[in-house]
């Protein structure tokens, strides 16, 4: 057997403290530091930059070599080869499905995308000029309402199903939200098309007219499905994974992941670089607008990373989906488009962007894509959700089928005031 390799820890004042090194089966070993309040210290790591917060077998990045797995399949083989509803399966089970389990999970998938009834009028309490992710947030939350028969979150049936539902549900709830700002009324859905079909079906299509889903913009959302599907443990993930340690419902923890991820920072990042070039608005204010970024002024939305200090390998994809689809949908010489290259091209060659690491990341391409296939731009994270919402729930249902998790508590670095007594009114 082999020997526990340790890490000591000593303090200033000798004591000391003999933690556990773990290997993974990829990427850095990792110090146990459980036993580290026995000394009376925590550790200090605000913003998560040496911290491992779970062990996990579902998707793994090497940020350095620009390496992205679900499940160990690299991700460019699963945006070539694979289908967004296949890749869904593969999260939630591990492996990739059999014909005859793909079918099943596809049939089950589908017979779950209509909502009810009763959920269709909260969105009338919204103002119709509401931003679709505020709606999102509410009305996915209000799932929770609607299925009191399978909330055990301890009994994995119970999971499975709400799983199937969230997976099943979000995008009909999105297209709704979309239909709602602009005063369309809301599509029913149609199990005749695949996932991503029935999707801009429902985004798109009027009862008064048929609708004939675009390949063009069937496969390249389908591209952007799984490109999105998981990411570790980003923020929104560590949302929902959090919210679930508490005991909370799988759909009030997929909101909290929702309103997570609509920050600039994270999923709004795409809607935000689209806004930033429509700031730039010409070619010709590009270096301009650049030097403001290095006087730090403002960051370049779409660029950079916390992980992946090499191009994502999620960009490197959506890059050629991007120049394809331009390509096709003869939108090269597009003025937006042009801006958005020569953008990416000066970013590329600047020694700020090169010293620092900072590659174009998936947000500014698929913003780039979804501007060209037509999405409003405030639909932009809304997408995002609907696809990140298979590697919520499979995190969560990871963490919940785990025999020991406990409610997860963050520790703090008290900087307020030390004890002091209450004043008399004329005394502050
Ligand atoms: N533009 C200009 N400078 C940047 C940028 C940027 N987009 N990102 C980082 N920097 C600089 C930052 O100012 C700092 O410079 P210095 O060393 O001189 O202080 C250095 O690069 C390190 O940055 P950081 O802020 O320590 O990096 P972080 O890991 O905390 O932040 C990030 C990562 C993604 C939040 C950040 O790069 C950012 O805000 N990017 C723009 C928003 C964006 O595109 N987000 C989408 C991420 S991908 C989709 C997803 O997973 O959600």
């Amino acid at each position: 057997m082999e020997k526990q390799r340790i890490a000591t820890l000593t303090l200033d004042d000798g004591r000391k403290l003999e933690m556990p090194i773990l290997s993974g089966t990829l990427g850095p070993d990792v110090i146990d530091i459980r036993n580290l309040s026995k000394l009376g210290v925590f550790t200090y790591d605000p913003a998560f930059f040496a911290t491992a917060s779970c062990t996990s077998t579902i998707t793994f990045i090497d940020g350095d070599a620009g390496l992205l797995y679900y499940r160990g399949y690299p991700i460019e083989q699963l945006a070539e080869k694979s289908s967004f509803l296949e890749v869904c399966y593969l999260l939630l089970n591990g492996e990739l499905p059999s014909d005859e389990q793909r079918t099943k999970f596809v049939k089950r998938v589908t017979e779950h995308t209509m909502v009810h009834e009763q959920l269709a009028r909260f969105f009338s309490g919204f103002r119709r000029d509401a931003h679709p992710m505020a709606v999102m947030v509410g009305v996915v939350g209000a799932l929770s309402a609607f299925y009191h028969d399978s909330l055990d979150i301890t009994d994995p049936d119970h999971r499975d199903i709400s799983a199937m539902r969230l997976i099943a549900k979000v995008p009909t709830i999105a297209a709704m939200a979309h239909k709602y700002y602009t005063g369309a009324p809301f599509m029913y859905p149609k199990n005749k098309f695949s996932y991503v079909e029935n999707f801009l079906y429902m985004m798109f299509a009027t009862p008064a007219d048929e609708y004939v889903p675009n390949p063009i913009l069937v496969r390249a959302l389908e591209r952007i499905f799984i490109l999105h599907a998981d990411h570790e443990q980003n923020a929104s993930t560590s949302t929902v994974r959090l919210a679930g340690s508490s005991g909370a419902n799988p759909f009030a923890c997929i909101a909290s992941g929702i309103a997570t991820l609509w920050g600039p920072a994270h999923g709004g990042a795409n809607e935000a670089a689209l806004m930033m070039l429509e700031e730039i608005g010409d070619i010709s204010r590009v270096p301009e607008y650049v030097q403001g970024v290095k006087d730090k002024k403002y960051k370049l939305m779409g660029f950079g990373h916390r992980v992946y200090k090499n191009m994502d390998p999620r960009a490197s994809v959506m890059r050629e989906t991007c120049y394809e689809v331009l390509k096709e949908l003869k939108l090269e010489n597009n003025k937006l488009f042009e801006l958005a290259m020569a953008l990416e091209k000066t970013a590329l060659s600047d020694p700020y962007f090169i010293e620092r690491k900072l590659y174009p990341n998936v947000d500014f391409y698929s913003g780039i894509v979804l501007r060209a296939l037509g999405i409003p731009t405030n639909m932009f994270t809304v997408i995002f959700a609907v696809a990140r919402t298979i590697g919520w729930i499979s995190q969560w249902n990871e963490m919940m089928g785990e025999a020991d998790h406990k409610i997860g508590r963050p520790r703090q670095l008290y900087q307020g005031s030390v004890k002091r007594d209450y004043p008399a009114k004329g005394k502050r």
